[in-house]
């Protein structure tokens, strides 16, 4: 894959009702994005298959929608305040603002790239251990050492490396000088774990249990690049397990598994996907793995599953002063569970299938060839399902088409056209995925049956209208992804 394959998929997305950047006419809001006609459908279609997976298809998985207000000392006591921070440096000459770790992790690429492996593997290694001792100084040794420059000014006239934390705050309260400083949320799974309890008690839940929540997340991202890979407003889909201490491997084990079987199970190329091991982890965690996916800009990361230990939920005991245990029966003691999360940013995971599913073929045209651009989309996710055609607009051919559409739009999101060729409607509807024309021509009126058209084969199909429901629920439902 390439840039050119990104830049393509970029204008694609938005030439056809897909993702806008925020604000466009006034010029844009950075970072911030909106999801157009088809855009919120292939969103909420990847977002019920989550739901349903990790909640509908799990006995001992619930739900929770919790809000994106909460208690300031959430954050204080989940270690946002103090160390939910990117070390940054701004080049004096540029006025430019850059995460001090990814200017070197470039500089990484660029030596692998002349072959210099053996530096790179030091240059990475040594920013690694800057990283983990948090010591910022270093940092800014080594990007002078390298002789890293901007990439705007060309000058290497850096300031010092200093932290910059990534919450977005804003004033609770109507007045002024009395108003609390809240936050933004950052990650949706501090609601899970302040909702523990609650959500044990009144649904009984016994141990091991998950609780999965979809939700917007915010951060002041200072670094915004590609498109939507990372935004300041985004939304996540988590699920947090809780289990029994000293069972949390195993369940870390069972949940990377699970999701890279998820993830497999929309159809792309299983090479396009890897586990990258996280070497330094994070205070809270004793185990940590990404799943990745090649971009057209590289393997990155798309979700990240953690093994959390009890750091949150012993926090959030100390910091409120309740206890958030379970009982063991066979023990006769209380304990704080352990808990694995699956963390997966919708977002991405939106960009991940239109990179996957865009492709531009030549196809036979009459006694020439064309070039078609076609979302090869997973009919399941497809934003529309049907596009139902009729031939022409007279003859009553528009009135039978309206009686199918009628029909199949109860189930299923659907588009009726009947404006230029069908050539050109065809083309309209390869271009955003729809897996499914139906064509109503003068025939149908005689005999009830119509065209159907397969996107990805192009191979059309007489069949009768009284069928249509049965063909088209085998291809679209969701229940073929869980066979
Ligand atoms: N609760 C754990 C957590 O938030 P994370 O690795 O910081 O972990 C999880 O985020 C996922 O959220 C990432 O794998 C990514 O898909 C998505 N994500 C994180 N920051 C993002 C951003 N700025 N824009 C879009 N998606 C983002």
């Amino acid at each position: 894959m390439s840039d050119d394959l990104f830049k393509k998929v970029t204008s694609h997305a938005k030439e056809y009702g897909f993702v806008f950047q925020s604000s466009e006419i006034y010029d844009g809001l950075s970072a911030v994005y909106d999801y157009g006609q088809n855009g919120v459908e292939l969103k909420n279609n990847l977002r019920e298959y989550w739901w349903k997976a990790m909640v509908q298809m799990n006995e001992n998985i619930v739900g929770l929608d919790s809000a994106i207000f909460m208690h300031p000392k959430v954050w204080k006591a989940s270690g946002h305040v103090d160390g939910f921070s990117d070390p940054m440096i701004d080049n004096k000459d540029s006025k430019k603002r850059y995460r001090a770790d990814q200017l070197i992790e470039d500089q990484v690429a660029r030596l692998e790239k002349k072959g210099k492996q053996d530096a790179a593997a030091a240059l990475e290694e040594a920013m690694n251990v800057a990283l983990n001792d948090n010591n910022l100084q270093a940092l800014r040794d080594l990007i002078l050492e390298q002789e890293i420059a901007c990439p705007i000014s060309g000058t290497r006239n850096w300031t010092e490396v200093r932290q910059f934390n990534l919450m977005f705050s804003t004033q609770m309260g109507s007045v002024a000088d009395d108003a609390d400083e809240v936050y933004l949320r950052p990650e949706t799974a501090q609601g899970i774990f302040v909702n523990f309890l609650n959500v044990q008690k009144t649904g009984r839940m016994k141990i091991p249990f998950g609780i999965a929540q979809v939700g917007k997340a915010f951060r002041n991202e200072i670094i915004a690049r590609q498109f939507i890979m990372r935004m300041r407003e985004f939304e996540q889909m988590e699920m947090q397990f809780f289990v029994k201490p000293g069972t949390e491997m195993e369940w870390f084990e069972h949940w990377k598994e699970t999701r890279m079987k998820w993830h497999l199970s929309l159809g792309a190329d299983p090479a396009n996907y890897r586990f990258h091991e996280h070497v330094k982890l994070a205070h809270y965690a004793n185990a940590a793995v990404d799943i990745e996916f090649n971009f057209p800009f590289g393997f990155k990361e798309v979700e990240g599953i953690h093994s959390r230990t009890d750091f949150d939920l012993k926090q959030h005991q100390e910091f409120s002063g309740k206890k958030l245990q379970v009982f063991d029966t066979e023990s006769n003691t209380n304990y704080i569970p352990y808990v694995i999360e699956t963390s997966i940013g919708l977002d991405r995971l939106f960009l991940l299938t239109m990179c996957n599913a865009y492709r531009e073929e030549e196809v036979p045209a009459g006694d020439k060839t064309e070039t078609r651009t076609v979302l090869a989309l997973p009919p399941q996710l497809a934003p529309i399902k049907v596009a139902v055609l009729p031939l022409t607009k007279k003859d009553g051919l528009p009135e039978k088409a309206r009686e199918i559409m009628n029909n199949l739009m109860i189930s299923y999101r659907c588009h009726f056209e009947e404006k230029d060729t069908i050539g050109k409607r065809y083309r309209r509807h390869d271009a955003i995925g729809t897996p499914l024309c139906i064509t109503v021509d003068h025939e149908s009126l005689s005999d009830n049956t119509v065209t159907i058209r397969h996107r990805d084969s192009m191979q059309q199909e007489r069949v009768p209208i009284e069928k249509l429901e049965e063909i088209v629920e085998n291809i679209v439902s969701m229940k073929s992804l869980f066979k």
